[in-house]
């Protein structure tokens, strides 16, 4: 019988094993996660989400208290002048270089150092920071970019330019034939096909690329959909599917459908390499069918899938666009920070929870939005618990092996104990 460790992705002109770790902002994914994956001749992704922030916090550059300077020099010298993003590209590019060469550098083996650039977070500038994201990304030697769903109909061109445009791998996030075709229609006019799509369906963690009818949408059916119209477009592009693959079983379904891998997350976030915490990561492993939901507050106006006790969650932090501002958009706008306005102060004159929206920059950067997969409710099968009944947390090796079908006396003895454990309990 075959398992997925018999597979092998074939991305551009190399060979990868088919499990992809998919880009988990912020820091989620990190370096040591994304290095293990590439040392087994998988991908990972790092996320370029808030990268000067995560830059100042590994490396001890000053990014933040930069811009958050800038900003405070032009408010005394041209109060009229001053929009709240101040980020300069020159060092954008710097702390891009900087955050992605350090894994490059490092990497070991036969797998690929990706990373995620997620067009959602504006940044300011929509346009010139983005091209500055994609452009130091391939300068530092990223192995290949995967342009995140947003609209990204100028992301091909503005790398188009760089002399890694053809080498580097390029792929797309998408959650529809019709996003795929309009991302399509801007590649040919650059003559460059992206050289993988990863299909994202309604059961990811993260941003979702559906709307409120999410529910009505089934990944498998998503993925037979693109892989159909490709084949009648004459096109021969890899599909990634992604979004609640939980297990090598899963991953079969998906490679015997003709996927070419899978990308995969949830699962990693409980990872001893996951940047989350450990309260967060034991949390994620408790989770219960009630404790997920997706909800609107994300202000790039994406839903977004959460566990109901996320400290983001009804916070009243004043905004924090002066060092931050990573979600605002080229004119200044924020959705937390008009969510934020719009909230009242009780009595006793504190300011009362902001509801509708959360700042995502102050909670994403210290790992209190807990973001999952509507898989999360199984991570518990997947961890043994010591005497205080805290779960172990699996390495990215582990969890690898696992989807690539090759731990399968162990995934066994684990499903045996459970069961055992069940009918002691009589459940
Ligand atoms: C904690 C977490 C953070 C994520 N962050 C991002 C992100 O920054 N950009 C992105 O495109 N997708 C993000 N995702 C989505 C994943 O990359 C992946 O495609 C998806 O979660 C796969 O589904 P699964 O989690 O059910 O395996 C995130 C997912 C999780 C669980």
């Amino acid at each position: 019988m075959r398992k997925p460790k018999d597979y092998r992705a074939v991305i551009g002109n190399t060979e990868y094993l088919p499990i992809v770790i998919g880009g988990m902002g912020v820091d989620v994914s990190t370096s040591a996660m994304v290095l293990e994956a590439a040392r087994l001749g998988c991908i990972g992704h790092l996320s370029d989400a808030m990268v000067p922030a995560l830059c100042d916090r590994h490396f001890g550059t000053t990014f933040t208290k930069n811009k958050a300077e800038r900003y405070h020099r032009l408010q005394a010298e041209e109060p009229a002048q001053v929009h709240v993003p101040q980020f300069n590209p020159q060092e954008y590019r710097l702390a891009q270089m900087q955050y992605i060469s350090n894994t490059v550098e490092k990497k070991q083996g036969t797998g690929g150092v990706f990373v995620n650039c997620m067009e959602k977070l504006q940044i300011g500038s929509a346009r010139e920071i983005l091209e500055v994201r994609l452009r130091a990304s391939l300068d530092a030697g990223v192995d290949g970019i995967t342009l995140s769903a947003g609209l990204h109909g100028n992301s091909m061109k503005m790398m188009s330019e760089h002399p890694r445009f053809r080498d580097a791998k390029i792929g797309i996030i998408v959650s529809s034939w019709r996003a795929l075709r309009l991302f399509l229609r801007s590649a040919s006019r650059v003559d460059r096909m992206p050289d993988y799509i990863v299909v994202e369906g309604p059961l990811a963690g993260g941003h979702l690329g559906f709307g409120d009818d999410w529910t009505q949408y089934v990944l498998k059916e998503i993925v037979a959909d693109v892989m159909n119209n490709l084949e009648q477009e004459g096109l021969k592009i890899p599909v990634i599917p992604a979004g609640g693959i939980f297990d090598a079983e899963d991953t079969m379904f998906f490679l015997e459908m003709g996927a070419a891998a899978v990308q995969v997350a949830t699962r990693f976030t409980v990872a001893k390499e996951s940047g989350l915490t450990d309260t967060a990561k034991q949390t994620f492993f408790e989770a219960e069918e009630n404790d997920v939901f997706v909800a609107p507050v994300s202000p790039t106006g994406y839903p977004i899938r959460l566990l109901r006790s996320s400290p983001c969650l009804n916070s009243n932090i004043a905004p924090q666009c002066i060092p931050l501002g990573y979600a605002m958009d080229s004119k200044g706008r924020c959705q937390y920070v008009d969510a934020y306005n719009a909230t009242g102060i009780s009595e006793s004159g504190k300011k009362l929870p902001v509801v509708e929206k959360m700042c995502l920059c102050y909670h994403i950067g210290r790992y209190d939005t807990w973001t999952c997969g509507a898989s999360v409710v199984r991570l518990k099968e997947t961890a043994e618990r010591d005497s205080r009944g805290i779960y172990q947390q699996p390495t990215t090796e582990q969890i690898i092996q696992e989807y690539l079908g090759e731990r399968t006396a162990e995934v066994k003895e684990r499903q045996e104990r459970r069961m055992c454990v069940a009918q002691e309990r009589g459940v």
